[in-house]
C-alpha cells in the first residue's frame, strides 16, 4: 500500500535548479498565469514573474499598476498543508517579512511592515502582498503569493507620491530586479519551511520586531459599518487589535473586513 506523502512541500522546491522560474514580458497578473498552470498541473513551479502587468491586483479590490520593466512583480505558488498548525495568515506575515530581508540584506536600510503585509521604507509604502488560495490538479490547496515592489520606479501619480516609495528612490541605485527576486525566494524557502515544522511564533517575533501598524486608521465594514478605530497592535493569531473610537477594542482577522482611512494603501500608480 503507498503511504500519503504528508509533508506538504515534499515537491516544493523553489531554490532548486530543476524549480520553474517562469518570465514573461506582459500578463493580465501573475495571479492569473500562476493559477492555470497550477490548476492544468505542471510540476515544480517556484515563481512566476512579469515584465508588465495589464490586469495587476492588489487587496481591497484595488488595482495594482506598475510602469513596464520598473517592478518586481511575481507570484509564489505554496503548497497549503491539510491540516495547518498555524494561522494561515502567517503566510501572508512571512511573505512581508521575506522582502524586508531581501531589501535589508541588499540595501542595508531598514524596512518598516503594517498589518498584514504592507513593506514600507521611510514610512511609505515599497512593496505590497496579495496572497489568494487556488486548487492544483490534484485538488490540494495552493496560496498564491502575489509580491510587488516598487523597484526603479522614479514618479508616483498624484497623491500617491506622497505614499508610495521605490527603492531606486530610497537608495539612489538603479535595482537588479532578478537578483532582488532571487534574494526574496531564498528567504521565502527558508521562512516557509520554519513556519510549517516549527509553528508561528519566531516569525511572528521577526514581523513584530519592524511593526509599524500603530496608529494607522480602519473602517470598519458590514454590520458595523461607519465604525473607526487606530490600530494599536498584532495579536498572536495574526489578527490586528483595533482601539475603537468608542474605547473598546476588537481583533480583526480579516483585512477586508476593513478600509483604510486616509492611508497610502493601493497599487504604484
Ligand atoms: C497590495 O495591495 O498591497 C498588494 C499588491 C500585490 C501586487 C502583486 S504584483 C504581483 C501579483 N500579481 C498581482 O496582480 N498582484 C500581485
Amino acid at each position: 500500500m503507498e503511504m500519503e506523502n504528508t509533508d506538504p512541500l515534499a515537491e516544493w522546491q523553489p531554490c532548486s535548479i530543476g524549480a520553474r522560474v517562469l518570465r514573461y514580458a506582459r500578463v493580465s497578473s501573475t495571479q492569473d498565469v500562476a493559477r492555470r498552470l497550477i490548476q492544468e498541473g505542471i510540476p515544480n513551479i517556484a515563481a512566476v514573474i512579469a515584465g508588465y502587468q495589464t490586469a495587476g491586483r492588489g487587496r481591497f479590490g484595488r488595482a495594482w499598476v506598475a510602469p513596464p520593466g520598473t517592478c518586481l512583480l511575481v507570484t509564489y505558488p505554496i503548497p497549503l498543508p491539510k491540516n495547518a498548525s498555524f494561522p494561515l495568515a502567517m503566510l501572508s506575515f512571512a511573505a512581508g517579512l521575506c522582502v524586508a530581508l531581501a531589501v535589508e540584506e541588499l540595501a542595508g536600510i531598514e524596512v518598516g511592515l503594517k498589518w498584514p503585509n504592507d513593506i514600507l521604507i521611510s514610512g511609505k509604502k515599497a512593496s505590497g502582498v496579495l496572497i489568494e488560495a487556488a486548487l492544483d490538479a490534484g485538488g490540494r490547496g495552493v496560496a498564491l503569493v502575489g509580491i510587488g515592489v516598487n523597484g526603479n520606479v522614479t514618479r508616483f501619480p498624484g497623491a500617491l507620491d506622497g505614499q508610495a516609495t521605490s527603492l531606486l528612490r530610497e537608495t539612489g541605485r538603479v535595482w537588479d530586479l532578478d537578483a532582488l527576486e532571487r534574494t526574496v525566494r531564498a528567504h521565502l524557502e527558508r521562512e516557509v519551511r520554519r513556519l510549517y515544522t516549527d509553528g508561528h511564533d519566531r516569525l511572528l517575533a521577526e514581523w513584530r520586531s519592524r511593526d509599524r501598524t500603530g496608529g494607522a486608521r480602519y473602517r470598519i465594514r458590514g454590520a458595523d459599518g461607519g465604525q473607526e478605530g487606530s490600530a494599536v497592535g498584532v495579536s498572536d493569531t495574526g489578527a490586528l487589535i483595533l482601539l475603537l473610537d468608542g474605547g473598546s477594542r476588537m481583533e480583526v482577522m480579516s483585512a477586508t473586513a476593513l478600509r483604510p482611512v486616509g492611508s497610502g494603501e493601493g497599487g504604484v500608480g
